[in-house]
């Protein structure tokens, strides 16, 4: 059966902020260290950044880089990361029982940001720490000169002031295993004092306050409220993190994750609007989905952490360094597809990690680096996403999922740029091919071409990318076809079973 998808170019849903397509640098396992930052490898600049990761880092496309943590922050000294490098101290990392040896800090990650063309998103620690520090960290960023602090990272090398607009008010502060947990009383009084205290020396930031780690905690909702009550009128983002994996072999549900995002989104964004009513506030909080991804998170309760624990304290450990499968890539994909069709509430989202760590990109110490299978969709979302999202009408064939009701077959969001339009496709039948028809009006538009991520040829759905060979690359997706009527387009495909597929249509004339 095929499946029918309506969209008019004049019904948006909203504008596509370029930081959508944001991503995450933690000081956790080898994300840094062996990274990003590898000084001696043969491919690190004088700086000891990987050119090789960073040239994968620019091909990939994120917008914008949450950084240190994560978990990490909230034991974290901003301090120990600046000043000469061989005076900086060597410190436990309790959140992932590991030494940091602090070789990388703030002027390294600023220096790195530049050259890796992505904005800077700053994430305070407010498990140890509080409103002092974070209003000297800020002072330190973004004051000109003339001040202690400001003076201080000039002789250390910044004459010129950071600059940094977006700062997270913490990380999952609402997680029992976050250093320095706090109820939500507690935390969004603190988060609003120290909003209000940044505010004094910078009006013009942008403040992100912690939301919840995932849907599933039982004080999801009561969080976002609370939280709210104390900060609405502060911030500017309340964070959700998001992490999806397969459970028992039940594809159907995992490949059906964007459907739990979507609600969790929408949830959020309810209480949200109710707060604001409440408080008689007339502004706009966006949604930060400022850690997504899929994670196997079971390996890392069950196994990983217990190894670690294990072999004792050491750098750069290798942890949670999941290696994606082709079903990873599509659930990736419909993911950021689900984040475009929710762009009137989501401001800005961050895949999470970037490099080693549940990350698209993996590095060797000394050796190769090479794009994972969950590369390929980020980057190509990146590239094709442009203007406005567009509402559509899907009908066709749904399926019965354990953990998300029905859902459709295909899963769908699309763009639409001064003539330019690009559909996003999920199939998530798994065993079968399935048509689609893609009908939009008020545009005459060609094809310019389609990619697709499906199971290579002789390979199964868990088919891997690995430093010796990567078979999991997107490919054209052969026999689309486009055809005019009444100043509209109808574009005909056939998606491989268990694909992402992105179709990218131009103005005729162009
Ligand atoms: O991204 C890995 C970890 O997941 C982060 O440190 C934490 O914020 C989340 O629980």
């Amino acid at each position: 059966m095929t499946v029918l998808i309506d969209a008019d170019v004049t019904d948006v849903i909203g504008h596509v902020p370029r930081r959508l397509f944001g991503s995450f640098v933690e000081h956790m396992g080898r994300g840094v260290y062996t990274g990003i930052y590898e000084p001696g490898h043969p491919a690190a600049d004088e700086r000891g950044f990987r050119r090789d990761v960073l040239d994968l880092v620019r091909e990939l496309g994120p917008s914008v880089v949450r950084y240190p943590g994560g978990n990490f922050v909230s034991g974290y000294r901003w301090e120990d990361g600046v000043g000469p490098a061989d005076r900086r101290p060597v410190r436990l990392d309790p959140a992932w029982h590991s030494v940091e040896s602090n070789q990388f800090g703030l002027h390294e990650f600023m220096q790195w940001a530049q050259a890796a063309d992505v904005e800077p998103m700053y994430a305070l620690n407010l498990g140890t720490r509080g409103i002092q520090e974070a209003m000297d960290v800020l002072e330190y960023c973004n004051h000109p000169g003339g001040t202690t602090l400001s003076e201080q990272r000039r002789a250390n090398g910044a004459d010129r002031p950071f600059q940094i607009r977006l700062w997270c008010l913490g990380n999952e502060m609402d997680g029992p295993w976050q250093i320095g947990h706090k109820t939500a009383d507690e935390y969004g009084r603190l988060a609003a004092e120290t909003a209000r205290a940044m505010r004094m020396i910078d009006p013009g930031l942008e403040l992100v306050v912690a939301g919840s780690s995932s849907a599933q905690m039982p004080t999801f909702g009561s969080w976002e409220r609370t939280v709210l009550r104390h900060t609405a009128a502060l911030v500017d983002h309340i964070s959700l993190h998001a992490y999806y994996q397969e459970i028992d072999g039940d594809t159907d549900s995992y490949l059906a994750s964007a459907a739990a995002l979507d609600g969790y989104i929408r949830a959020t964004a309810g209480i949200i609007d109710e707060t604001l009513a409440n408080l008689r506030l007339d502004k706009k909080i966006g949604i930060s989905v400022d850690e997504w991804n899929s994670w196997d998170l079971r390996r890392w309760n069950d196994v990983d952490s217990a190894r670690l624990a294990a072999e004792g304290w050491q750098q750069r450990p290798r942890i949670i360094e999941d290696t994606y499968t082709v079903t990873d890539a599509v659930v990736v994909g419909s993911l950021l597809s689900c984040l475009l069709r929710n762009v009137d509430r989501v401001s800005m989202a961050n895949q999470a990690q970037l490099v080693n760590v549940i990350a698209p990109i993996r590095s060797e110490p000394g050796g190769p680096s090479w794009r994972q299978t969950i590369f390929h969709p980020f980057r190509l979302a990146a590239a094709s996403a442009r203007g406005s999202s567009l509402r559509l009408t899907v009908n066709g064939a749904r399926i019965h999922t354990t953990q998300h009701g029905e859902v459709d077959i295909v899963d769908a969001a699309a763009t639409v740029d001064s003539g330019h339009c690009a559909v996003f496709l999920t199939n998530r039948a798994t065993a079968s091919a399935t048509e689609v028809r893609f009908c939009v009006r008020g545009a005459d538009m060609s094809l310019a071409d389609a990619w697709t991520i499906a199971t290579p040829d002789g390979l199964t759905r868990h088919a891997t990318n690995t430093a010796e060979s990567q078979p999991v690359q997107p490919t054209r997706l052969a026999g689309v076809t486009a055809a005019s009527h009444h100043g509209g387009t109808t574009i005909t495909a056939i998606l491989p079973p268990l694909s992402w597929t992105v179709l990218r249509l131009g103005g005729r004339d162009a």
